[in-house]
């Protein structure tokens, strides 16, 4: 069977392209995109106001300070069990506590479960989207009114999607938009982009007035050449990536964190490029999200947590049946030339091992997906998968892994 790797962008000749116009010109860090992007989503999100970033968990942190000078005795922020690292990690580098609140089937936070954790300590919940599928956001942004608690409405992974006619994003006070890898759009990695909404007036003027201060980004350049050769053109590249990195190790070449900036001229270009493909890519991956569907068997203890029919995904994610051994099943299938990844692993995940959601979330497989992955190739993916689980050894319990930045991740 023809490899099928993960892809963690859909990009043509367009996105080349524009890159490729920001090389030449010497427009890397500084130029006229952010501004077009900005009043490209302004035009789409209006009334929210939009801040273009480095990164989504950039907007998450000016959002933090801006609440906790409201709400100065408050220090708790409700996050989902499952969720993206990124995000605890900017709650905690605030100095805030992240309380993990309960997940549904669909791996997005339950309103029972926000409700159950909310208390006089509680500053904001962070209710995201997960891999494009909409959390149950209007009741959430019922319950933080009444409470007094700030929402983010964190639509990371998804652009353009609406839930009851508005835009994911724009529910609550603020909302999160990113354009790393295996997001709706994708511009590269490690500080490619992202977008602060600042949906409540109230908070605007701060909100700019942090934005302003941030410094335009540094090393896109280094950023665009890893994602090329170590995501888009991994297939040819192999490990090599790797190597380099192990040799700049030895030769002292420190790897410097990106630190918050405003979206660089390269990536806000690209992004700009990815949006003029967007309703395009977008019923690709409906129509692949529901090949897959199809050609998943029931009897096999496999689940779509995510899946309902015409729905945007920003991945395909299945839940396996307990006690799978996922590790040899993802050694088989890549040996049979399918690439595969894993959910998630994260500390707040591992807190609560014993909650059903979460033990679910532990076992999720990621699959091949695209908005060009044809049916025929789905229906090989799907019998494959069934055909090696058929064969794998089981094991009593997954060992929680701390691969938070793993590749297979992500
Ligand atoms: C749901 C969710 N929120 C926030 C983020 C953080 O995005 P960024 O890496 O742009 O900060 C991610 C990234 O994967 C995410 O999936």
């Amino acid at each position: 069977m023809k490899r099928q790797r993960i892809r963690y962008a859909d990009w043509s000749a367009a996105e080349y392209g524009a890159a490729l116009r920001c090389l030449l010109g010497g427009r890397v860090a500084r130029g006229p995109a952010p501004e077009r992007l900005a009043a490209r989503l302004a035009a789409q999100y209006a009334p929210s106001t939009v801040y273009p970033l480095n990164f989504a968990h950039t907007g998450l942190a000016i959002a933090l300070d801006l609440f906790r000078k409201r709400r100065p005795a408050r220090d708790e922020v409700v996050v989902p069990d499952y969720i993206c690292p990124s995000v605890v990690q900017t709650v905690e580098a605030a100095g805030l506590r992240a309380v993990p609140a309960a997940i549904g089937p669909d791996l997005n936070l339950s309103v029972d479960g926000v409700r159950a954790v909310l208390g006089e300590r509680t500053l904001a919940v962070v209710a995201p989207h997960m891999f494009g599928s909409p959390a149950p956001i209007a009741a959430i942004e019922t319950l933080c009114r009444a409470a007094g608690v700030f929402l983010v409405d964190d639509a990371a992974q998804v652009v353009g999607e609406a839930a009851g006619g508005r835009l994911l994003g724009t529910f609550g006070d603020v909302g999160l938009i990113s354009f790393a890898q295996s997001k709706a759009v994708v511009t590269g990695v490690a500080g490619s982009g992202g977008v602060l909404l600042v949906n409540d007036p109230e908070l605007d003027d701060e909100a700019r007035a942090a934005w302003e201060q941030l410094p335009a980004p540094r090393g896109r350049l280094r950023a665009l050449l890893d994602f090329l050769w170590n995501y888009q053109w991994q297939g040819w590249t192999g490990n090599s990536g790797y190597y380099f990195r192990r040799i700049g190790e030895r030769l002292g070449w420190q790897r410097v964190a990106p630190q918050p900036a405003r979206i660089a001229n390269l990536d806000a270009a690209i992004a700009l490029a990815q949006l003029a493909r967007l309703p395009r890519l977008r019923s690709g991956r409906i129509a692949c999200a529901e090949a897959y569907h199809a050609a998943l068997p029931a009897g096999y203890g496999i689940g779509f947590p995510q899946y309902a029919p015409g729905r945007y995904l920003s991945r395909v994610m299945l839940s396996l049946p307990p006690a799978t051994d996922l590790d040899a099943l993802r050694e088989r299938l890549a040996r049979a030339g399918v690439e595969t990844r894993l959910g998630y692993q994260t500390r707040v995940c591992a807190e609560r091992p014993d909650d059903a959601a979460t033990a679910a979330a532990r076992r999720l497989l990621g699959l091949p997906f695209s908005a060009g992955l044809d049916e025929r190739a789905i229906r090989d993916i799907c019998n494959l998968l069934i055909n090696t689980l058929k064969s794998v050894p089981t094991v009593p319990s997954l060992p929680i892994q701390d691969n938070e930045t793993s590749h297979s991740a992500l």
